[in-house]
């Protein structure tokens, strides 16, 4: 059973990773120093699967404890690094801290990669990259526009670290993996993403629906696409969970053609704000209390993917649609409700 070393693995897209990777025959270990995830992922995936996966509270800025994990672990087959701080607007006011954070880390984990012989890496990374996209939909292969926060910027920096580190290391092969907009939870609604002060729409619709807030605010509706609001490939965390399972057994059974490859993880679907709002409210059954705002400043007005790189490459298949997004989401933001009312009643 190949073992696989997942950093950030108590966080949303990482812990919904380990659960495909679980479930497709690996050992996984996880590397969390807690600052952004939680444990509680972990014992989620226990109740999922039964499966026991061990944390490594260790901050991957240090490179002693780093290694630390290599030691204890010789036989490490592959590598899917998540963990780095994603809050745009909080790298637009503290860019050097996200600088230091995400590329340090992977600095680390790239040294530890080549000093313990570990030769499969995948790259978590985002659709950011590609800033305003001049043509729709974005392939792989289209220029990197200016990014639009400094967190962005760091997954620019993060795809060419890892494209010089493989370029220099002739058994060393890496995937980078563009996401698009994931949402949804775990269909068993026992793990989900945990945003306490939510910035993405997801999160936001469903914490307004649950009355955690009163309403919630449609940043701008006057954009030229078909309804004024923004356009964005919505994908189910659980698709993009598969992805990266599909995309390290294709570097490890040698199928991957370039040393270095590139695939984005989209639907192919642009859907707006406003499209995505009634899809929540169809699937909930809740009236969304919401109301249209000004724009939020860096908003890309459109984006979704080209995907067929991944779906003819890697054999990626898009198992959830937006109705399985929005239900999803939902009954997690109620399993959070409900564990928050028990804990209020002990
Ligand atoms: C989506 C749309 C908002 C909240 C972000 C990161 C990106 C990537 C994916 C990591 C936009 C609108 C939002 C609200 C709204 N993350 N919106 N009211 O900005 O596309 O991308 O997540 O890789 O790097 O930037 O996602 O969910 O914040 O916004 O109207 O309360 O929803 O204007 O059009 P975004 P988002």
């Amino acid at each position: 059973m190949k073992k696989i070393l997942v950093t950030g693995g108590c966080g949303y897209i990482g812990g919904h990773t380990i659960v495909d990777l679980l479930e497709n025959g690996y050992s996984v270990i996880s590397v969390d120093d807690l600052s952004r995830g939680s444990l509680r992922m972990l014992q989620g995936i226990e109740k999922i699967t039964g499966k026991t996966v061990k944390n490594y509270r260790v901050n991957l800025c240090d490179l002693e404890d780093t290694e630390a994990i290599f030691i204890e672990n010789p036989d490490i087959a592959g590598i899917i690094h998540f963990a780095a701080y994603k809050s745009v607007p909080e790298s637009v006011q503290q860019p050097l801290k996200y600088f230091r954070n995400n590329i340090n880390s992977l600095v680390n984990l790239l040294q530890c990669a080549q000093t313990y012989g570990v030769n499969n890496f995948v790259f978590s990374s985002s659709c950011s990259v590609y800033g305003n996209p001049k043509e729709l939909p974005v392939k792989e292969t289209a220029p990197l526009g200016e990014p639009e926060s400094p967190y962005a910027r760091t997954k620019q920096m993060g795809e060419a670290i890892c494209r010089d580190f493989a370029a220099q290391n002739r058994n060393f092969n890496v995937s980078l993996l563009r996401y698009f907009n994931p949402v949804g939870a775990h269909p068993t609604a026992i793990i989900g993403e945990l945003q306490e002060k939510p910035e993405n729409l997801v999160p936001m619709i469903t914490q307004t629906a649950v009355g955690k807030r009163m309403e919630m605010m449609v940043f701008g509706n006057d954009y030229d696409t078909r309804d004024g609001s923004c356009v964005r490939d919505y994908v189910h965390v659980m698709d993009i969970a598969n992805a990266h399972t599909k995309a390290l057994e294709c570097i490890m059974e040698g199928r991957n053609k370039y040393k270095c490859d590139i695939y984005n993880l989209g639907t192919g679907n642009g859907v707006t704000v406003l499209e995505l709002i009634e899809a929540f409210e169809k699937a909930s059954g809740e009236k969304l209390n919401y109301k249209i705002g000004p724009r939020r400043p860096g908003d890309v007005v459109e984006v979704y993917a080209d995907n067929e790189k991944a779906r003819a490459v890697l054999g990626w298949q898009i198992k959830y649609g937006l109705h399985e997004m929005m239900d999803t989401a939902w009954r997690w933001e109620l399993t959070i409700k409900k564990e928050a009312e028990q804990i209020h009643l002990n």
